[in-house]
């Protein structure tokens, strides 16, 4: 047996793998693009696994899909790569567009066209497994309930527009054609391999290197974090109980303000690496501009989940936190490099 998994050199791609193969024997095609926020590296560990194929090319590539659809021919297909930085989407959509809703559309066909030549047997097996995000809900009130699987789709950024129109389209593709599909919405991830232009891995990053801790506007709006592992645990539970057609919202029922989070980090780098001069990371902390449209809340309902597939997260917000400044304090040679010329230029724009 086999899985395609695209994406799979990203943040939670990557992750999604290593812990895949630590468990499994079944083998993993590996589709990506390496954008900028893919990196081999995360996968070098697999290089003499016989068990992973690596490809690198890009979802909208029909023809490269169909081909490896045909050559491997998997039991299902995990769909996790997208462009994913919101604040990129707003400096630029396009690739937004292409990638996300362009490129999961040439994705659902090469797949259609595979899947509907299947026996009858491996055709009720199939599954194609799309993550997605809870950014697709738009924003809440504070004292607003979290999001449920039934909360209305308003995107409020390129980004989660983007997303929310690929849902779209894997849901038509099973109204429409009776593609087996799933669909899992998760709040923010964070942990190993999280590429240094998000907050927590910014944060980290920026502490041990003396610079500043950017903050946007008033620091309160308000993340649901869940360790990336404990996301990964949820798609394989998905994917293996999961019901055809169904919409599953993944969180860890961790709601925070950003100043919080980046105090918590602060605190616990103070415990871990202290600075030289015996201040704390606090000092660090800047506030800068808005980001323009920022989501003020995002809470996720996980009880579908809960309660009929039986998942829960393993990680609460302070195991999860002290695993991955661990991580990062054991990794720092992996942050370097992956902060290219690229990344830097992208900094100065940012944050100019
Ligand atoms: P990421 O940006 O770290 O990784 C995305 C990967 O996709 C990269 O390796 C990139 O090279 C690859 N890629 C981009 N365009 C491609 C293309 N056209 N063809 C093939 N590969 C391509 O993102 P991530 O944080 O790992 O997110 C993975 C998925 O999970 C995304 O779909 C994202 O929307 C979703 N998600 C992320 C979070 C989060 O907090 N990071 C939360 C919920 C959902
Ligand atoms: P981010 O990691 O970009 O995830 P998302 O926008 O998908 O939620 O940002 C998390 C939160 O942190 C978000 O409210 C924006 C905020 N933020 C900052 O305050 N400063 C920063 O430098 C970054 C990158 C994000």
């Amino acid at each position: 047996m086999t899985i395609l998994v695209t994406g799979s050199a990203g943040f939670i791609g990557s992750n999604f793998v290593l812990d895949w193969l630590a468990d499994h024997d079944e083998t993993v095609v590996s589709l990506d693009k390496l954008t900028y926020a893919g990196n081999r590296e995360n996968l070098a560990s697999l290089d003499s696994d016989a068990r992973h194929h690596f490809v690198k090319g890009d979802i909208g590539d029909t023809r490269l899909v169909s081909s490896l659809l045909e050559q491997h021919r998997p039991r299902a297909v995990l769909n996790f790569a997208a462009e994913s930085h919101v604040d990129r989407s707003i400096l630029g959509p396009e690739d937004f567009i292409q990638t996300n809703v362009v490129g999961t559309f040439h994705l659902l066909e090469a797949v259609r066209a595979y899947w509907g030549a299947l026996d009858e047997q491996s055709k009720a097996d199939f599954r194609f497994l799309h993550v997605s995000t809870d950014e697709v809900y738009g924003t809440l009130e504070v004292q607003a309930p979290a999001f449920t699987e039934e909360h209305p789709y308003q995107p409020n950024s390129p980004y989660s527009a983007s997303k929310a129109a690929s849902d779209h389209l894997v849901r038509a593709y099973h109204h429409t054609y009776g593609l087996p599909v799933l669909t899992t919405n998760c709040s923010n991830n964070y942990g190993p391999y999280h590429f240094p232009e998000k907050l927590i891995p910014l944060v980290i990053r920026n502490a041990l290197a003396g610079e500043a801790l950017p903050i946007y506007g008033d620091g309160q709006q308000i993340r649901d974090w869940l360790y990336v592992k404990d996301h990964c645990s949820a798609i394989r539970r998905v994917l293996e109980a999961g019901q055809v057609g169904e919409t599953y919202n993944v969180g860890g029922w961790n709601e925070k303000a950003n100043l919080e989070v980046v105090h918590y980090i602060c605190d616990t780098l103070d415990r871990e690496a202290p600075r030289a001069d015996g201040l704390s990371y606090r000092e660090q902390i800047s506030f800068v501009k808005d980001r323009p449209g920022h989501d003020r809340r995002y809470a996720i309902d996980a009880t579908r989940l809960e309660r009929e597939l039986g998942w829960r997260p393993a990680e609460t917000f302070e195991t999860g936190i002290a695993k991955t400044v661990r991580w990062y304090l054991d990794n720092q040679a992996w942050v370097e490099n992956v902060a290219s010329g690229a990344y830097r230029e992208w900094l100065s724009q940012q944050y100019a």
